[in-house]
């Protein structure tokens, strides 16, 4: 494809350009956007960059490793930085979703700005910001606010890099087709998008790790279904929620109470509007069985059949 591969040359040659020696920095969230970037960034400027991903905690199952298993062998200089431990602090007994949301935030920025010390000093601040994250931001209820956690304007005025932003001109798709070029798998690559503070907003309530735990599991035969049966790529957004009520269920001779977790797929142009996903009955029946068999936790399933709006995508 002569188009991409001519794109990757100019976007290399562009950051070249910019950085010339410097050193570069760029938090890497394990989306197709930063995973893109931190590929290009390595062929751009090698040693140079320095990629962290920080784990909050708040993952999917076996993401940190895919990341690692996507972005290492491509020669991204990446330093996985585990801080699960200090987010649980931060949101013990956290209840209110916005409240959630700040907290991950400022958690973070302060992750990161220690990271940013330990490494650094550095020049640069790499995002993936694509050109309708630059439309959107300059007003209205969008990616600002939103994203208002990921994009690391909270940094101290010591810590105030120049940005380098090679994406801004770049629509999703362009940027899946330098990713395909660059060799990210597909996985990472075709992957929905994944909120900043990931699962701690589909953990309804206050969260814990037993309920992480359990959502994990949920959220992973969900996603590894949709797969199986062909029907990921189809979906704009699909994803797993852990309720916190407990209703009864019988198994065996034994009475149950038990939680209840939810399942969402959507369609979407823009994430502003969206359609619940119409996937097959059989489809849902076969994920409602195996999760409340193999998560013992669960003993019902249901599927989300409202769009947006008035609901949201996500519960929280
Ligand atoms: P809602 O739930 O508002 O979500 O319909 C629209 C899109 O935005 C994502 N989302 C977030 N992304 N931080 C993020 O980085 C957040 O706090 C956040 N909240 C929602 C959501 O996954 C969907 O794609």
């Amino acid at each position: 494809d002569w188009t991409a591969e001519h794109i990757i040359d100019e976007l290399i040659a562009d950051v070249q350009a910019q950085v010339g020696d410097g050193r570069v920095l760029l938090a890497i969230s394990g989306g197709v956007d930063s995973s893109t970037l931190g590929l290009l960034l390595a062929r751009a400027v090698g040693e140079k960059l320095t990629a962290v991903f920080i784990d909050h905690g708040l993952l999917r199952l076996g993401e940190r490793e895919q990341v690692e298993a996507a972005l290492l062998p491509l020669g991204v200089n990446l330093v996985t930085v585990d801080a699960r431990a200090e987010f649980m602090a931060a949101l013990n007994g956290v209840s209110d979703p916005e409240q959630k949301r700040k907290i991950i935030g400022r958690e973070f920025i302060r992750a990161f700005e220690r990271e940013a010390r330990k490494y650094g000093p550095f020049d640069f601040l790499a995002q993936g910001t694509l050109y309708p994250d630059v439309i959107e931001s300059a007003g209205g209820e969008g990616a600002a606010n939103i994203k208002s956690h990921h994009n690391v304007g909270g940094l101290p005025d010591d810590l105030a890099f120049k940005l380098v932003e090679p994406f801004r001109t770049l629509f999703k798709d362009e940027v899946r087709e330098i990713a395909r070029l660059l060799g990210l798998p597909d996985a990472v690559r075709m992957r929905h998008p994944f909120p900043g503070p990931g699962l701690a907003i589909r953990c309804l309530g206050a969260i814990t790790e037993e309920k992480l735990d359990i959502l994990r599991r949920v959220d992973d035969i969900f996603i590894s279904g949709l797969r199986e049966f062909g029907l990921y790529d189809g979906c704009s957004q699909a994803l797993a929620i852990l309720t916190p009520i407990q209703s009864v269920g019988v198994m065996g001779d034994e009475r149950t109470y038990s939680f209840t977790a939810a399942l969402r797929a959507v369609t979407t142009d823009d994430f502003m509007t969206a359609e619940w996903a119409r996937l097959p009955y059989d489809f849902l029946a076969t994920m409602s069985n195996r999760i409340v068999n193999q998560v013992h936790e669960i003993n019902r399933v249901v599927y989300d059949i409202t769009g947006k709006p008035p609901a949201t995508i996500e519960w929280e």
